[in-house]
Protein backbone atom coordinates (compact mmCIF):
# COMPACT_ATOMS: atom_id res chain seq x y z
CA UNK A 1 0.00 0.00 0.00
CA UNK A 2 1.47 3.10 -1.15
CA UNK A 3 1.39 6.07 0.31
CA UNK A 4 0.49 5.27 4.36
CA UNK A 5 0.88 9.14 4.90
CA UNK A 6 -1.02 11.69 3.10
CA UNK A 7 0.14 14.88 3.83
CA UNK A 8 -2.12 16.87 1.67
CA UNK A 9 -5.17 15.42 3.70
CA UNK A 10 -4.62 17.96 6.60
CA UNK A 11 -4.59 20.99 3.85
CA UNK A 12 -7.54 19.64 1.51
CA UNK A 13 -10.40 22.63 2.84
CA UNK A 14 -10.23 25.92 4.87
CA UNK A 15 -12.27 23.96 7.51
CA UNK A 16 -9.30 21.39 8.18
CA UNK A 17 -6.38 23.72 7.92
CA UNK A 18 -7.55 26.18 10.32
CA UNK A 19 -8.20 23.40 12.67
CA UNK A 20 -4.67 22.27 12.80
CA UNK A 21 -3.20 25.15 12.15
CA UNK A 22 -0.49 26.16 15.01
CA UNK A 23 0.09 29.79 14.60
CA UNK A 24 -3.04 31.92 15.95
CA UNK A 25 -2.58 35.77 15.56
CA UNK A 26 -4.69 37.72 17.82
CA UNK A 27 -5.31 41.57 18.50
CA UNK A 28 -3.74 40.47 22.45
CA UNK A 29 -0.39 39.66 20.75
CA UNK A 30 -0.04 43.24 19.14
CA UNK A 31 1.86 45.86 20.66
CA UNK A 32 1.22 49.71 18.79
CA UNK A 33 3.52 51.90 18.28
CA UNK A 34 2.38 55.60 18.52
CA UNK A 35 3.80 58.46 17.36
CA UNK A 36 3.33 61.68 19.53
CA UNK A 37 4.11 65.76 19.01
CA UNK A 38 3.06 68.90 20.36
CA UNK A 39 0.52 71.10 18.97
CA UNK A 40 -3.72 71.19 18.46
CA UNK A 41 -5.50 69.03 16.25
CA UNK A 42 -2.20 67.48 14.40
CA UNK A 43 -2.55 64.32 12.51
CA UNK A 44 0.46 64.28 10.25
CA UNK A 45 1.18 61.63 8.12
CA UNK A 46 5.14 60.24 8.24
CA UNK A 47 5.88 60.53 4.39
CA UNK A 48 8.02 57.69 4.77
CA UNK A 49 5.35 55.40 6.18
CA UNK A 50 2.14 55.71 4.35
CA UNK A 51 -1.48 55.54 6.47
CA UNK A 52 0.90 56.27 9.35
CA UNK A 53 0.84 59.46 11.71
CA UNK A 54 2.09 61.39 14.49
CA UNK A 55 -1.10 62.97 17.19
CA UNK A 56 -1.28 65.52 19.26
CA UNK A 57 -2.28 64.46 22.58
CA UNK A 58 -6.14 66.12 21.65
CA UNK A 59 -6.15 63.56 18.54
CA UNK A 60 -4.40 61.17 20.12
CA UNK A 61 -7.40 60.18 22.84
CA UNK A 62 -9.16 59.23 19.77
CA UNK A 63 -7.15 56.83 18.17
CA UNK A 64 -6.41 55.13 21.84
CA UNK A 65 -10.52 54.64 22.04
CA UNK A 66 -10.20 53.37 18.55
CA UNK A 67 -7.30 51.04 19.59
CA UNK A 68 -9.21 49.61 22.33
CA UNK A 69 -12.19 49.22 20.56
CA UNK A 70 -10.48 46.87 17.85
CA UNK A 71 -9.36 45.24 21.15
CA UNK A 72 -5.63 46.54 21.16
CA UNK A 73 -4.79 47.01 24.66
CA UNK A 74 -1.43 47.95 24.71
CA UNK A 75 0.83 50.96 23.46
CA UNK A 76 4.40 51.82 22.94
CA UNK A 77 4.78 55.56 23.50
CA UNK A 78 7.28 57.66 21.52
CA UNK A 79 7.86 61.79 21.04
CA UNK A 80 8.64 64.13 18.76
CA UNK A 81 10.72 66.50 20.49
CA UNK A 82 10.99 70.06 19.35
CA UNK A 83 14.25 71.40 18.37
CA UNK A 84 14.66 74.19 20.79
CA UNK A 85 14.26 71.59 23.84
CA UNK A 86 17.03 68.95 22.46
CA UNK A 87 20.28 69.05 24.16
CA UNK A 88 23.39 66.30 24.78
CA UNK A 89 22.22 65.48 28.21
CA UNK A 90 18.11 64.47 26.97
CA UNK A 91 17.50 67.39 30.58
CA UNK A 92 13.97 67.65 28.91
CA UNK A 93 13.07 63.95 29.32
CA UNK A 94 13.11 64.72 32.86
CA UNK A 95 10.28 67.35 32.76
CA UNK A 96 7.27 66.10 34.40
CA UNK A 97 5.64 68.06 32.48
CA UNK A 98 7.10 67.09 29.06
CA UNK A 99 5.47 65.42 26.11
CA UNK A 100 6.18 61.75 27.45
CA UNK A 101 4.61 63.04 30.61
CA UNK A 102 1.87 64.38 29.52
CA UNK A 103 0.95 61.61 26.87
CA UNK A 104 0.93 58.74 29.43
CA UNK A 105 -1.48 60.87 31.29
CA UNK A 106 -3.29 61.65 28.93
CA UNK A 107 -4.10 57.60 27.47
CA UNK A 108 -4.64 56.57 31.13
CA UNK A 109 -7.21 59.63 31.56
CA UNK A 110 -9.37 58.20 28.61
CA UNK A 111 -8.73 54.24 28.52
CA UNK A 112 -7.30 53.52 32.49
CA UNK A 113 -7.04 49.66 31.09
CA UNK A 114 -4.75 50.18 28.31
CA UNK A 115 -1.08 48.87 28.99
CA UNK A 116 1.26 51.89 28.53
CA UNK A 117 4.61 51.36 26.95
CA UNK A 118 6.93 53.94 27.04
CA UNK A 119 10.39 54.32 25.07
CA UNK A 120 13.26 55.16 27.10
CA UNK A 121 15.89 56.45 24.77
CA UNK A 122 18.07 59.62 24.75
CA UNK A 123 17.87 60.13 20.76
CA UNK A 124 15.02 62.27 20.28
CA UNK A 125 16.11 64.81 22.90
CA UNK A 126 19.65 64.47 21.90
CA UNK A 127 21.02 67.29 19.28
CA UNK A 128 23.25 64.54 18.31
CA UNK A 129 20.36 62.09 17.55
CA UNK A 130 22.02 59.58 19.46
CA UNK A 131 21.14 56.96 22.82
CA UNK A 132 23.79 57.97 24.41
CA UNK A 133 25.40 61.55 26.05
CA UNK A 134 28.42 62.74 23.83
CA UNK A 135 32.10 63.11 25.56
CA UNK A 136 35.12 63.57 23.67
CA UNK A 137 33.28 62.04 20.65
CA UNK A 138 32.51 58.72 22.49
CA UNK A 139 29.07 57.38 23.38
CA UNK A 140 29.58 57.18 27.36
CA UNK A 141 27.56 54.29 28.82
CA UNK A 142 27.48 54.47 32.91
CA UNK A 143 26.64 58.63 32.75
CA UNK A 144 24.01 57.53 29.99
CA UNK A 145 22.66 54.60 31.99
CA UNK A 146 21.97 56.99 34.91
CA UNK A 147 20.02 59.12 33.07
CA UNK A 148 17.86 56.16 31.27
CA UNK A 149 17.14 55.33 35.04
CA UNK A 150 16.47 59.05 36.15
CA UNK A 151 14.12 58.44 32.98
CA UNK A 152 12.66 55.56 33.81
CA UNK A 153 11.77 57.23 37.12
CA UNK A 154 10.15 60.09 35.78
CA UNK A 155 7.85 58.14 33.53
CA UNK A 156 6.90 55.49 36.05
CA UNK A 157 5.41 58.62 37.83
CA UNK A 158 3.41 60.03 35.32
CA UNK A 159 1.32 56.31 35.28
CA UNK A 160 3.43 54.22 32.72
CA UNK A 161 3.03 50.57 33.10
CA UNK A 162 6.55 49.48 31.35
CA UNK A 163 9.61 51.52 30.50
CA UNK A 164 11.43 49.81 27.40
CA UNK A 165 14.97 51.03 27.25
CA UNK A 166 15.90 50.84 23.43
CA UNK A 167 19.83 52.57 23.48
CA UNK A 168 21.67 49.34 23.94
CA UNK A 169 24.11 50.72 26.49
CA UNK A 170 25.15 48.14 28.84
CA UNK A 171 23.84 47.76 32.26
CA UNK A 172 20.96 50.28 31.42
CA UNK A 173 18.39 47.48 33.05
CA UNK A 174 20.31 47.53 36.06
CA UNK A 175 20.38 51.32 37.22
CA UNK A 176 17.11 51.45 35.85
CA UNK A 177 15.64 48.22 37.72
CA UNK A 178 17.54 49.65 40.71
CA UNK A 179 16.33 53.17 40.20
CA UNK A 180 13.05 51.63 40.25
CA UNK A 181 12.79 50.01 43.31
CA UNK A 182 14.19 52.43 45.78
CA UNK A 183 11.40 55.00 44.17
CA UNK A 184 9.17 52.87 44.96
CA UNK A 185 7.98 51.51 41.68
CA UNK A 186 8.00 48.06 42.58
CA UNK A 187 5.29 47.02 39.92
CA UNK A 188 7.04 49.04 36.47
CA UNK A 189 8.10 46.35 34.19
CA UNK A 190 10.72 46.47 32.08
CA UNK A 191 10.45 45.64 28.44
CA UNK A 192 14.37 45.63 27.01
CA UNK A 193 15.54 45.78 23.36
CA UNK A 194 17.59 43.11 24.24
CA UNK A 195 19.12 42.01 21.18
CA UNK A 196 18.99 45.32 18.91
CA UNK A 197 20.81 45.52 15.65
CA UNK A 198 22.33 48.50 13.69
CA UNK A 199 20.30 48.24 11.07
CA UNK A 200 19.48 50.19 8.28
CA UNK A 201 15.40 49.58 8.67
CA UNK A 202 15.10 51.97 11.19
CA UNK A 203 14.89 54.73 8.90
CA UNK A 204 11.70 55.86 8.37
CA UNK A 205 11.06 56.01 12.64
CA UNK A 206 14.17 58.21 12.19
CA UNK A 207 12.37 60.76 9.93
CA UNK A 208 8.84 59.84 11.90
CA UNK A 209 10.80 61.70 15.19
CA UNK A 210 13.92 63.56 13.31
CA UNK A 211 15.99 61.99 15.19
CA UNK A 212 18.71 60.39 12.80
CA UNK A 213 22.24 61.06 13.97
CA UNK A 214 23.41 64.20 13.08
CA UNK A 215 26.60 64.36 10.41
CA UNK A 216 28.91 66.63 12.25
CA UNK A 217 32.75 66.18 13.04
CA UNK A 218 33.58 64.45 16.21
CA UNK A 219 30.05 62.38 16.06
CA UNK A 220 29.70 59.35 15.83
CA UNK A 221 27.80 59.06 12.16
CA UNK A 222 26.44 55.60 13.25
CA UNK A 223 25.34 53.71 16.23
CA UNK A 224 27.26 50.89 15.42
CA UNK A 225 29.37 50.94 18.78
CA UNK A 226 26.29 50.51 21.16
CA UNK A 227 23.38 48.44 18.68
CA UNK A 228 25.21 45.03 17.94
CA UNK A 229 26.62 43.54 14.05
CA UNK A 230 23.84 42.31 12.13
CA UNK A 231 26.52 39.32 11.47
CA UNK A 232 26.19 38.14 15.06
CA UNK A 233 24.33 35.37 16.37
CA UNK A 234 25.87 34.13 20.07
CA UNK A 235 26.05 37.68 21.27
CA UNK A 236 21.99 38.37 20.81
CA UNK A 237 21.83 35.32 23.25
CA UNK A 238 24.37 36.85 25.59
CA UNK A 239 22.71 40.41 25.92
CA UNK A 240 19.37 38.64 26.67
CA UNK A 241 20.36 36.44 29.14
CA UNK A 242 22.01 39.50 31.15
CA UNK A 243 19.13 41.44 30.41
CA UNK A 244 16.93 38.85 32.18
CA UNK A 245 19.62 38.72 34.96
CA UNK A 246 19.60 42.37 35.76
CA UNK A 247 15.80 42.57 36.14
CA UNK A 248 14.27 42.75 32.59
CA UNK A 249 10.37 41.63 32.25
CA UNK A 250 10.04 41.19 28.58
CA UNK A 251 13.24 41.11 26.04
CA UNK A 252 12.83 42.03 22.75
CA UNK A 253 14.55 41.55 19.27
CA UNK A 254 14.54 44.21 16.99
CA UNK A 255 14.27 44.24 13.78
CA UNK A 256 11.73 41.57 12.87
CA UNK A 257 11.47 39.68 10.03
CA UNK A 258 15.37 39.51 9.16
CA UNK A 259 16.18 38.72 12.88
CA UNK A 260 13.66 35.00 12.91
CA UNK A 261 16.31 32.99 13.22
CA UNK A 262 17.94 35.35 16.51
CA UNK A 263 14.03 35.43 17.70
CA UNK A 264 14.15 31.58 18.14
CA UNK A 265 17.48 31.14 19.52
CA UNK A 266 16.23 33.40 22.22
CA UNK A 267 12.88 32.02 22.84
CA UNK A 268 14.47 28.49 23.41
CA UNK A 269 17.22 30.00 25.56
CA UNK A 270 14.68 32.22 27.91
CA UNK A 271 11.89 31.49 30.42
CA UNK A 272 10.40 34.97 30.34
CA UNK A 273 8.06 36.42 26.98
CA UNK A 274 10.25 37.37 23.98
CA UNK A 275 8.84 40.63 21.91
CA UNK A 276 9.81 41.18 18.36
CA UNK A 277 9.34 44.79 16.52
CA UNK A 278 8.50 44.66 13.18
CA UNK A 279 10.10 48.07 12.10
CA UNK A 280 9.28 50.83 10.32
CA UNK A 281 11.62 50.10 7.57
CA UNK A 282 9.64 46.41 7.61
CA UNK A 283 6.24 48.30 7.26
CA UNK A 284 7.25 50.96 4.61
CA UNK A 285 8.91 48.30 2.00
CA UNK A 286 5.25 46.43 2.09
CA UNK A 287 3.78 49.47 1.68
CA UNK A 288 5.36 50.65 -1.59
CA UNK A 289 5.78 47.49 -3.14
CA UNK A 290 1.33 47.83 -2.20
CA UNK A 291 1.59 51.04 -3.69
CA UNK A 292 2.91 49.82 -7.02
CA UNK A 293 0.49 46.97 -7.74
CA UNK A 294 3.43 44.31 -6.46
CA UNK A 295 2.42 42.44 -3.88
CA UNK A 296 -0.47 41.59 -2.24
CA UNK A 297 -0.63 43.63 0.78
CA UNK A 298 -2.79 42.36 3.40
CA UNK A 299 -2.09 38.63 2.36
CA UNK A 300 1.98 39.13 2.69
CA UNK A 301 1.03 41.51 6.03
CA UNK A 302 -0.79 38.07 7.39
CA UNK A 303 2.31 36.00 5.99
CA UNK A 304 5.04 38.09 7.79
CA UNK A 305 2.82 38.28 10.76
CA UNK A 306 2.30 34.89 11.76
CA UNK A 307 5.95 33.92 10.28
CA UNK A 308 7.21 36.42 13.43
CA UNK A 309 4.69 34.57 15.74
CA UNK A 310 5.97 31.18 14.57
CA UNK A 311 9.31 32.22 15.18
CA UNK A 312 8.57 32.45 18.66
CA UNK A 313 7.17 36.21 19.52
CA UNK A 314 5.17 36.70 22.42
CA UNK A 315 4.24 39.89 21.68
CA UNK A 316 4.31 41.60 18.44
CA UNK A 317 5.05 45.57 18.37
CA UNK A 318 3.78 46.51 14.89
CA UNK A 319 2.72 49.16 12.74
CA UNK A 320 0.27 46.88 10.72
CA UNK A 321 -1.15 46.22 14.02
CA UNK A 322 -4.55 47.42 13.10
CA UNK A 323 -4.34 46.73 9.65
CA UNK A 324 -4.31 43.21 10.61
CA UNK A 325 -6.72 43.12 13.76
CA UNK A 326 -9.25 45.15 11.03
CA UNK A 327 -8.83 41.80 8.75
CA UNK A 328 -9.74 39.42 11.20
CA UNK A 329 -12.80 41.07 11.63
C1 LIG B 1 15.91 54.64 19.17
C2 LIG B 1 14.87 53.81 18.54
C3 LIG B 1 14.84 53.48 17.19
C4 LIG B 1 13.70 52.72 16.99
C5 LIG B 1 13.05 52.58 18.21
N1 LIG B 1 13.79 53.27 19.18
C6 LIG B 1 15.73 53.90 16.09
C7 LIG B 1 17.17 53.83 16.29
O1 LIG B 1 17.69 53.02 17.05
O2 LIG B 1 17.84 54.65 15.65
C8 LIG B 1 13.32 52.18 15.64
C9 LIG B 1 11.95 51.67 15.45
C10 LIG B 1 11.54 51.53 14.04
O3 LIG B 1 12.34 51.66 13.09
O4 LIG B 1 10.35 51.28 13.85
N2 LIG B 1 16.02 54.63 20.53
Amino acid sequence: MYPLRRNRRLRANQAVRNLVRETIISPNDFLVPLFIVEGKGVKEEIASMPNYFRYSLDLLENEIKQLWSLGLKSVLLFVKVPDHLKDNAGKEALNPDGLMQRAIKTVKNVCPDMLVMTDVALDPYSKYGHDGIIENGKIVNDITCNFLAEMSVSHAKAGADFVTPSDMMDGRVLAMREALESEGFTDTGIMSYSAKYASAFYGPFRDALDSAPVDMQDIPKDKKTYQMDYGNRTEAVRETLMDIDEGADIVMVKPGLCYLDIVRDIKNAVDVPVAVYQVSGEYSMLKAAAQKGWLDHDAVMMEQTTAIKRAGADVIASYFAKDVVKLLG
